[in-house]
């Protein structure tokens, strides 16, 4: 197989975990026989720093013409001063719109090998599996943002607004993966208090009614947060807005034990390039001190291989041969407790790497 990966380090440890998953999948293209070119771009705070532009015509050009894209992390506190429109973070909220990604799906999975560094209680996350799908085009990301600085009593607002277009159309989506899975689908909004979750609300149930083999519930979002806690092995496919979507999938990455082990996908309609990042930020902190967690970025590329590729096989042999090491017990200092063999991002990389290589390419754990 033959595909064109743009890629888009970005800036804090975006590079370091984007060099991290383009090495695994160069190790798998070598093992198959398959052919990954991989170009990359300016995006981010260093695209502003270079062209005065978080995504560069270029840029996107590239990631139109790509059949995939694969995204490290923008921002940090170089930018932090910059207005709204103008930040790194302007060039995601860009990229999002421009090739039209309104689906975000965020799986919540726990790698057995972790289980103890979940903060959660054991018996609770027996079962926890679960797809969050977030909408991404849309809501209060979108909507008209304004700021009275100079008024006496400065104040601000932020549109929220959704049309049942928009709704329908990730709705869609998420009743299809959930027919796939476990046949759930919980539907989170604010209906009781906010226009646009009324609006979600009857729209996700009408789109329900064409996929009669799918359960539909709703939550309120305040209640959603406490349920993810309590009971994660409730969820199959979790659906919510964009907003919610953001904040819910922080708090369910916790289940797993790290932020910096969840993968996304955003794509949008069928046949057009989707783009895969980790959750996790630029994490400025520990930026270029060997230290960042590569498997958000490698999940990431395992997640490109099985859907827009539909090498399910060969992601699977990648997530057989980091299952092993984590095994082993090596671990980033995100992920490590007081048993395990505590290693850099580039040595940990470097564990998945040898293992790949000695691996056999026709087998994998599971079918
Ligand atoms: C995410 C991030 C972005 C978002 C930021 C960086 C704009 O938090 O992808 O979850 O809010 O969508
Ligand atoms: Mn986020």
């Amino acid at each position: 197989m033959k595909k064109t990966i743009a890629t888009l380090p970005g800036d804090g440890i975006g590079p370091e975990v984007t060099a991290a998953a383009v090495g695994v999948l160069r190790d798998c293209a070598s093992a198959f026989g398959h052919q990954f070119e991989f170009r990359e771009f300016p995006f981010g705070g260093n695209a502003i720093d270079r062209c005065n532009n978080p995504l560069p015509d270029e840029t996107l050009a590239g990631c139109k013409a790509a059949d995939a894209v694969l995204l490290g992390a923008i921002g940090g506190p170089k930018w932090d001063g910059l207005p709204l429109g103008t930040r790194p973070e302007a060039g995601l909220l860009g990229i999002r719109q421009q090739m039209e990604l309104y689906i975000n799906l965020r799986p919540i999975r726990l790698r057995s090998a972790l289980r103890g560094i979940s903060p959660l209680r054991h018996d609770r996350l027996d079962g926890c599996d679960f797809d969050i799908v977030r909408e991404l085009a849309g809501d209060i990301y979108f909507g008209a943002h304004t700021f009275q600085r100079q008024a006496k009593d400065p104040s601000a607002s932020d549109i929220a607004q959704y049309s049942a277009f928009e709704v329908t159309r990730v709705s869609r989506y998420a009743f299809e993966r959930a027919a796939g899975r476990k046949k759930h689908v919980t539907s989170v909004d604010k209906a009781n208090v906010l226009a646009t979750s009324t609006l979600w609300r009857e729209t996700v149930t009408k789109v329900g009614r064409d996929y009669p083999g799918v359960t539909l519930d709703h939550l309120l979002v305040d209640n959603a947060a406490m349920q993810i806690l309590l009971r994660p092995a409730q969820f199959d496919v979790m659906l919510t807005g964009n907003m919610f979507g953001d904040i819910l999938s922080d708090e369910a990455s916790a289940l797993a034990g790290s932020i910096g082990l969840i993968p996304s996908m955003s794509r949008g309609d069928v046949g057009k390039p989707a783009l895969y990042e980790p959750i996790h930020g630029s994490a400025p902190s520990i930026a270029g001190k060997d230290l960042a967690c590569p498997l958000g970025a490698i999940f990431s590329a395992t997640l490109m291989l099985a859907e827009s590729f539909g090498l399910k096989h060969e992601a699977q042999w990648i997530e057989d041969a980091v299952d092993r090491v984590l095994e082993e017990g090596f671990r980033t200092a995100d992920v490590a407790d007081a048993k395990s063999k505590t290693v850099g991002s580039a040595e940990f990389t470097r564990q998945i790497r040898n293992q790949l290589r000695k691996a056999d390419p026709a087998a994998t754990a599971k079918a």
